[in-house]
């Protein structure tokens, strides 16, 4: 079977943990795949030093190029934003390529659009990276869990909240301290307002439920407050009494519709979610059936989210084995398929 040829756009933190993955495990990605994984185009504006690539990739710092050749199946968007991400994603689809992305805030704030452009065309748009890193949420809530009811979900989902809240706890380190090593280590976004501020949490947040409770994309219905309120004595006072400070993104079922929101919390020290530390992430999911489950890992980092992506990509290696019309359509968001319980 001929191989799928993908073409990366942004080779950054993401970008270049993709590209190593892809290339250390080759083998058995193809092995599960069904097919071997090319990367044949790279599109970046800067080179990335972890990682080596041959003179058989093409590289670039015009991306719409990429989106433009046909000889790419699938563009693999992880630039970030909403700008230059946005253009790529929808001209990729109208290419009839698929798309995989890690952009949580593209998908939270122009999913609707983009999910039924790309039912309209037959592609696939995977977005498994765009929440809590390395961790299968997406993939356990569409398919692990479909099955239930879900009534409620709540998490630790933005790693570099996290990591600052733990520094503070265990250091009695000072907040910009920490959130400047936070964007070091490569897990704070471009603007790390969107992490401290709660925008982060909420975008994924807004992904989740609308996985969970088949409504559509609702961001701006999201209550949004982040941590930069927090001092390190409020940390101290809360163990004092015998509970940690958590970030904490939770939506649920009401009876007036969903309720969306992210905000600090007091847990109890002996909780799970009060044990998930640094760039941990983990969430809880309860449903009618299955009752309460927890996913734990890695929330942010280079190969941690590239483990996501590349999830993605060997699905739909996968799905573009199968005829179109028989495809489980389990990785396009169904935008027109849901229901319009409120927010
Ligand atoms: N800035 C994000 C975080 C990256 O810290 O969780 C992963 O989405």
């Amino acid at each position: 079977m001929k191989p799928v040829k993908v073409g990366i756009c942004g080779l950054g933190t993401v970008g270049g943990g993709t590209f190593n993955v892809l290339q250390r495990n080759a083998e058995e990605i193809a092995r599960r795949a069904g097919r071997a994984i090319e990367v044949t185009h790279i599109a970046t504006r800067h080179p990335n030093p972890s990682c080596n690539i041959g003179s058989h990739v093409q590289v670039t710092d015009d991306a719409l190029a990429l989106v433009n050749n046909p000889e790419i199946d699938v563009i693999v968007e992880l630039i970030g934003g909403y700008g230059l991400a946005l253009e790529i994603v929808m001209q990729a689809i109208a290419n009839g390529k698929h798309v995989v992305t890690a952009n949580k805030a593209l998908i939270a704030v122009h999913g609707n659009e983009i999910f039924t452009a790309a039912r309209e065309k037959g592609v696939i748009v995977a977005f498994e990276a765009s929440v809590a890193g390395g961790i299968p949420i997406i993939k356990a809530l569409r398919e692990g869990l479909a099955a239930n009811r879900i009534q409620w979900l709540a998490g630790i989902i933005n790693g570099t909240g996290n990591f600052i809240l733990t520094e503070m706890r265990d250091k009695g380190r000072a907040f910009p301290d920490v959130l400047a090593e936070a964007q070091a280590l490569g897990y704070a976004e471009a603007d790390p307002t969107f992490d401290v501020e709660g925008i982060d949490a909420a975008h994924k947040l807004t992904i989740l439920a609308s996985i969970a409770f088949g409504i559509p994309l609702q961001f701006d219905k999201a209550y949004t407050e982040g941590i930069t309120k927090l001092t390190t004595a409020d940390v101290n006072y809360a163990e004092a009494f015998g509970y940690r400070i958590k970030h904490l993104g939770i939506a649920r079922r009401t009876e007036q519709g969903i309720e969306l929101r992210v905000h600090p919390t007091l847990i109890p020290e002996n909780r799970l979610l009060a044990n998930v530390h640094g760039v941990m992430n983990a969430v809880m999911v309860n449903g009618d059936a299955v009752g309460s489950t927890l996913y734990y890992g890695a929330g942010a980092g280079s190969e941690p989210t590239a483990s996501a992506v590349v999830a993605d990509i060997i699905d739909v290696a996968r799905a573009m084995s199968c005829d179109p019309d028989t495809r489980v359509p389990h990785l396009a968001f169904r935008a027109d398929a849901l229901s319009d319980l409120p927010v």
